[in-house]
């Protein structure tokens, strides 16, 4: 294995820790703290994780979090009146709907019910329109995240080619408009790209965000590129025992890693970048609201 790992958990701890530090400079001299309500509708496993985790990781950054749980038959009238009463609420900054929503709920219109000030997912369409136009918006964590990584590691992109590998609104797209605006080629490869392999060959940065385990494999890889792997996989692991599972990217690591300069581990990547970047948005979220600079080192 030759590729650098790029270690997300400990790049995640010290954007934590910054958050921490803004939350408690906002308490002492404005006399604020950031609130965050995440809003949970139905009992999906998985998104119940996510929402645990996010409620745990603002209360230790110092904020406040507060966790909204309807039924999974809840009319969209009810959930449509908790968003216009937390966009109302002083206390609350940043507000979470966990997707995906149950299929009654209309969830465009749910994310575009929400404040855009308060839209720290970067879901509603002004900020979408925003973030297209390179004027400043709140930015989905997910690819905030990489794209903080992705300085860290290289400090200037301009002029590199980027592949970006999936055209979703939470990850694909928004990820392609931070890579233009820090001047990179940008190319949005998807299902039927024609010689998809070929494609990513190119790319001195691969962003992987399909959701198809071990996809891009090391023979795709240009050598001395970038891996960002964004898919989150949980896949039969019977080598760890009977009915046991493990999470893989969506990206082949071991033969990635032999030929990437560098790549993000699944788990231990992206992942944990996506609850940091929530918490520091939160922040951003909070100052802007409340007419203060823009924290440092929390945005895009
Ligand atoms: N479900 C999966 N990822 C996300 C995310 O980033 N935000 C929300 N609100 N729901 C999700």
């Amino acid at each position: 294995m030759s590729a650098k790992i790029i270690d997300g958990k400990a790049f995640a701890a010290t954007v934590r820790e910054k958050v921490a530090g803004h939350v408690a400079r906002l308490k002492e001299e404005h006399g604020l703290t950031p609130g965050l309500a995440v809003v949970l509708v139905g009992e999906d496993p998985a998104s119940q994780v996510y929402v645990r985790s996010k409620g745990k990781a603002t209360k230790e950054a110092g904020m406040l979090g507060v966790e909204y749980r309807l039924d999974v038959d809840a009319p969209q009238g009810e959930l449509l009146r908790l968003i216009d009463d937390l966009n109302a609420n002083p206390a609350i900054h940043g507000i979470l709907v966990q997707l995906p929503l149950p299929s009654h709920i209309d969830a465009d219109l749910v994310i575009n019910a929400i404040d855009p000030a308060k839209d720290v997912d970067g879901f509603h369409i002004s900020n979408v329109g925003l973030l297209g136009t390179g004027q400043k918006s709140m930015v989905p964590c997910t690819p905030l995240g990489c794209l903080m990584m992705l300085r860290d590691h290289h400090g200037s992109l301009s002029g590199m080619d980027a592949v970006v590998i999936g055209r979703s609104n939470i990850v694909g797209k928004p990820m392609a408009q931070l890579l233009l605006g820090e001047s990179c080629t940008v190319t949005i490869a998807h299902s039927r790209t024609k010689d998809l392999p070929e494609v990513v060959r190119r790319a001195d940065i691969v962003v992987a965000a399909v959701g198809r385990p071990g996809m891009v494999t090391g023979d795709w890889i240009k050598p001395g590129a970038t891996v960002m792997d964004v898919g989150i996989n949980r896949i039969d692991a019977p080598e760890k025992g009977e009915g046991k599972t493990r999470l893989v990217g969506d990206c082949d690591f071991d033969s990635c890693a032999e030929v990437a300069g560098a790549i993000t581990p699944v788990p231990g990547g992206v992942g944990p970048m996506t609850i940091a970047c929530l918490l520091a948005n939160t922040v951003t979220a909070c100052r802007r609201i409340n007419g203060l600079a823009e924290p440092e080192g929390l945005t895009a």
